[in-house]
């Protein structure tokens, strides 16, 4: 079943549409097989032909067309046409119907509409004025309406049915491609496992089920624990979620930052100092780790301390005993430790940057958390939850996240992580305003920019489709500048585009009056 929604949205079609409704006044809807109209919303659409969107908002000009169009496929199948143009009796003028297969299955009909299909039908236009007057078109409406029904001749008429069977193809290629896509979706949703959650973690991918696995055995251990990955994929969660599910829940848990401070400051911070061991220290404080205590310290960017630091902290680690600055007293802590880092401390230790000894005592027990990149199924559940959190504090309605929104998402390799998702679900909320609908044009540049890219068959259409316009273009402006007498300033206004673009074209096309005199 094709997804007629999707189509208005696309960048091709709508290219199309625009091409047909500039150049003809055609309008173009779609139906499906059974030639019931589809994918378009009448009261917002604005219509080439007000004549058009007059009729298509009648029950009974929609069901006379769907017969129409059923009728017509009937006849196309009879004969080696591949699209018919015939005049459209309940209303007078002319309609192109384009069958859209997959496959000899037919999905569904493009049906441009609104012209006329030979040069000289000269009575036409009275047989539209009866019919439009009695479906209750307003004298002004029809007077319009006739003003914008175009005559085609045979050139006219081929590169009319040009236009619309690139929609026709476009329609299959398309669906084809998000057929595709929603396959690769299902098929990731089958990696999914039963548990989407854990403390205040999401996620119901294989990795995020092995993470929860390995914290389920690990929650009730003494064990240091190492976490390493990139920015913004949740280590502070998994460091709060091991201590608030181990027996040492009631007790602190300490964050120390250790790229935050330098050295002095540090040590001071993790150890505490006595009054008067250097400027400023006007009274003792209590170290971080006395702080933390029967709980749990967590060694935050882990991989920025120095080669002093380490030193230190290796002492805590291997023997839980530590010295205040200023102080010759010792002290003993109980303290279980884990660190985190976005850097890889293995190399580090092969580069002589992080002792090898501080290494394998806090790698005890390690922990990877894999990249957003590497569990795109997680993306929705994520996306959903930022959106609704963001929503209620934003005090706004409840937003939802389209399918083609959703699919921008897939397509980013999220550098930021989590992190850069829900920063990304806030700023659409509030950009959203009081739109329910989060669309995928609301989206950063960076993501909307990543989804474009990621569409080979999107770029390979689009090359194709320029090859065709430019044709096109190239055949309408000759025969318009040979019909116009070369009275550039009068096609350009035909053509609805700036005298100068007019002459760009020219140029471009090679299609001055001297070379053409010449060529012919
Ligand atoms: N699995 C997840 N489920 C829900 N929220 C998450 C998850 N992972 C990360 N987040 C959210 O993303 C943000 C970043 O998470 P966190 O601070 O734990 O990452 P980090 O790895 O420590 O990042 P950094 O390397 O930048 O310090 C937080 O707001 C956190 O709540
Ligand atoms: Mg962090």
């Amino acid at each position: 079943m094709i997804n007629w929604d999707e189509f208005e949205h696309i960048h091709v079609i709508k290219k199309l549409r625009h091409i047909l409704a500039s150049w003809w006044n055609v309008d173009v809807i779609f139906t499906d097989e059974r030639g019931v109209v589809k994918g378009f919303d009448p009261v917002k659409t604005v219509f080439a032909n007000p004549a058009v969107g007059h009729l298509i908002q009648k029950d009974v000009a929609q069901q006379n067309l769907a017969e129409f169009v059923l009728k017509t496929i009937d006849e196309l199948r009879m004969s080696d046409n591949r699209y018919a143009i015939k005049k459209w009796d309940l209303a007078g003028f002319d309609i192109g119907i384009f069958p859209i297969s997959i496959d000899s299955d037919l999905m569904g009909t493009v049906v441009a509409m609104g012209f006329f299909k030979d040069s000289n039908e000269g009575q036409r236009p009275h047989e539209v004025r009866d019919r439009l007057a009695a479906f209750g078109g307003s004298g002004e409406l029809i007077e319009q309406s006739l003003g914008k029904l175009k005559y085609l001749d045979d050139d006219g008429r081929s590169h009319f049915s040009q236009v619309v069977s690139l929609v026709a193809e476009e329609v299959v290629t398309l669906h084809l491609e998000i057929t595709r896509r929603e396959d690769r979706i299902r098929e990731l949703n089958k990696e999914l496992g039963s548990r989407y959650k854990y403390d205040n973690m999401i996620g119901k991918s294989k990795p995020m089920q092995a993470l929860y696995g390995l914290l389920d055995k690990i929650k009730t251990a003494d064990t240091t624990v190492l976490i390493q990955g990139e920015n913004g994929t949740g280590k502070e969660l998994i460091a709060k979620a091991i201590h608030y599910n181990s027996p040492r829940k009631d007790r602190p848990f300490v964050i120390q930052n250790c790229s935050a401070f330098n050295d002095n400051l540090l040590e001071s911070e993790l150890f505490g100092h006595i009054k008067g061991s250097f400027t400023g220290a006007i009274r003792d404080k209590k170290g971080l780790f006395e702080v933390a205590d029967k709980g749990t310290f967590f060694l935050d960017e882990i991989g920025d301390t120095s080669p002093t630091m380490q030193v230190k902290l290796l002492r805590v680690l291997q023997e839980g005993t530590f010295t205040p600055v200023g102080s010759t007293e010792m002290r003993k802590v109980d303290v279980r430790i884990i660190a985190a880092t976005n850097r890889n401390l293995k190399e580090m230790v092969e580069q002589g940057t992080f002792r090898e000894d501080l290494y394998y005592r806090l790698n005890v027990i390690n922990i990877r958390v894999p990249p957003l990149r590497e569990r795109k199924e997680d993306i929705p559940l994520l996306a959903e939850f930022f959106l609704q959190k963001a929503s209620e504090a934003n005090g706004g309605p409840k937003r939802i996240m389209t399918k083609r929104a959703l699919e921008k998402l897939y397509d980013y390799a999220w550098p930021g992580n989590v992190r850069e998702l829900q920063n990304e679900m806030e700023r659409l909320v509030v950009l959203a305003g009081e739109e329910t609908k989060i669309l995928p044009e609301m989206m950063s540049p960076k993501i909307i920019e990543a989804g474009e890219r990621s569409k080979v068959q999107g770029a390979r259409l689009q090359g194709k489709l320029k090859d065709a316009l430019e044709d096109l273009e190239r055949e309408m402006i000759k025969e318009g500048l040979r019909r116009t007498g070369w009275n550039k300033s009068k096609l350009a206004k035909e053509l609805g585009i700036s005298r100068a673009g007019l002459i760009m074209k020219v140029e471009k096309y090679g299609l001055d009056k001297r070379r053409m005199a010449r060529s012919s």
